[in-house]
């Protein structure tokens, strides 16, 4: 049995990560979701070059900064980080995002991921944006809430979950809005029957398809040639997305700009999944700069 570790985040998928991205000595390295610093510490041991460690949790970037004294830290969102870096004519050899939630998001209640723990209607990745889950729950109209429940959520009782949000108004907790969207979902179920409307609301607040959307391209061009790209997502709309943005780049014309290392994603195994509930939706996509 694995022993007890005291990481506050387990980085998933790392020996795969390590393969596709093969780190070699002098490469330099961007992580753009770099966490506690999991995946980066490891790269970091194997490149000894210049590495660029970006994330928009403050939490984080104090744990990163204390971690990676010889890192240049950015507290910033990854689209904002991709934008300075493309300014700036920077090229990267190694591109990493671990896309979504830390283990610390997920296990502070304050932080307001939880289903389970009761917290503030928060879901914010950086405290300091204004758009809280609050907002959105409290004020957004009830077709803007079904839009997301739907397309964010992928929630069939979407427009009955947002009338019995806007009925239960004021909502102020976690729990609040858990008990809300289950009751929806009378009976058993194998999941927690407000997974997906957490889900919906936290990929809201935090503008996460926009994020990515936004920044694969910009990270085309911070790819140096030769350069590799690994992208981990956790749910299939992140995935979808990548997937996507992977295909046409990587296309059948001689002259596209980057060749599939994975030509289907990389998923943890059931030994991983045992010891990291976090890695069991896990999918890892890579792909190498010609
Ligand atoms: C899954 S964790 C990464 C863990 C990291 N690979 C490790 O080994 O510790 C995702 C991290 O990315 C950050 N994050 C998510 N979306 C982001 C974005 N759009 N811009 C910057 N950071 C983001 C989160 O705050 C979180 O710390």
């Amino acid at each position: 049995m694995k022993p007890h570790t005291l990481t506050l985040h387990e980085p998933v998928l790392l020996a795969d990560v390590l393969q596709v991205l093969a780190p070699k000595s002098g490469d330099t390295y961007l992580d753009l979701t770099a966490g506690y610093g999991g995946h980066a510490a490891a790269i970091a041991d194997m490149t000894h070059g210049e590495v660029t460690l970006v994330d928009r949790d403050q939490n984080a970037v104090d744990e990163l900064t204390k971690k990676f004294t010889q890192a240049a830290v950015l507290h910033q969102d990854f689209l904002a980080a991709c934008q300075k870096l493309t300014k700036e004519n920077r090229q990267f050899d190694l591109i990493l995002a671990d896309l979504g939630v830390s283990s610390p998001h997920l296990n502070n209640a304050e932080r307001g991921f939880s289903i389970l723990a009761d917290g503030p209607l928060d879901m914010r990745m950086d405290p300091g944006q204004e758009l809280t889950a609050h907002q959105v729950v409290n004020t957004w109209s009830e077709a803007q809430l079904t839009e997301i429940l739907r397309t964010y959520g992928e929630e069939p009782k979407a427009a009955q979950i947002a009338r019995l949000v806007v009925q239960a108004r004021p909502l102020e907790t976690t729990t609040q809005l858990a008990a809300v969207a289950a009751k929806a979902w009378p009976g058993h179920s194998r999941v927690h029957p407000a997974t997906r409307t957490f889900q919906a609301i936290r990929i809201a607040v935090n503008d996460e398809l926009g994020q990515l959307a936004q920044a694969l391209p910009l990270m085309m061009g911070l790819l140096a040639p030769g350069g590799r790209l690994a992208i981990i997502s956790f749910h299939s709309l992140e995935d979808r997305l990548v997937k996507q943005f992977l295909k046409e780049q990587a296309g059948d014309a001689y002259d596209a700009p980057l060749q599939l290392l994975t030509k289907r994603p990389l998923v943890a195994s059931a030994t991983e999944v045992i010891s990291n509930p976090r890695a069991r939706s896990a999918k890892l996509r890579a792909a190498v700069k010609k």
